[in-house]
């Protein structure tokens, strides 16, 4: 065997094993990303599983929450719903006492507005009076609406309406 011969077979046999390792990388790759090894199939149905289980968790939670809803808003429209449309429309100012507005739950601010009667109080708070805008600036609301919120504000602070 000449020494070229020998040189060129080593070179052969080079790129054979560089071949040959590179083939064998890439079976082994394709067969894992493939995801067809029992341990791939495993991992995605444990997630499927895991999702399962986490809707069923939360599903009656958020269906007790929308219950309890309901329930507050039906229940008893008197104190709850006044007290709903005194944060919805009157707490901005009156929650704590902007523009020298009475407090809510600061009997002392209270009590002399509250001994001018009731209707004179609701009348007021329809109609407006002096900085207090009418119907704490959201004409929307119903007179009757107004009124819930006058006697539970007044009721929160010291009156009983
Ligand atoms: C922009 C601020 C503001 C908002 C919003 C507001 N008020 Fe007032 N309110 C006042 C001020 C200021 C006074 C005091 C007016 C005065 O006596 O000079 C007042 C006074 C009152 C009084 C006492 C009236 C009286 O005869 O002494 C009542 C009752 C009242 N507000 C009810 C309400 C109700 C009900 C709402 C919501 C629907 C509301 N207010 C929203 C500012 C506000």
């Amino acid at each position: 065997m000449s020494k070229e011969n020998s040189h060129l077979r080593s070179i052969l046999e080079t790129v054979g094993v560089v071949l040959g390792s590179f083939i064998f990388a890439m079976v082994v790759i394709v067969t894992v990303t493939t995801g067809n090894s029992p341990e791939a199939t495993l991992v995605v149905e444990n997630k499927i599983v895991e999702e399962k289980a986490t809707e069923a968790d939360v599903k009656p939670v958020a269906e007790v929450k929308v219950a309890e809803v309901a329930a507050g808003e039906t229940a008893g429209s008197g104190s709850i719903s006044g007290e709903q449309i005194t944060q919805k429309n009157c707490a901005l100012c009156h929650a704590g006492g902007l523009m020298n507005s009475p407090k809510i739950g600061d009997k002392d601010q209270w009590a002399p507005r509250i001994a001018q009667g009731k209707e004179m109080l609701v009348n007021n708070a329809i109609n407006g009076i002096r900085t207090m805008p009418a119907k704490g600036g959201n004409p929307s609301l119903s007179d009757a609406e107004v009124a819930a919120a006058v006697v539970w504000m007044a009721n929160s602070s010291g009156g009983n309406l």
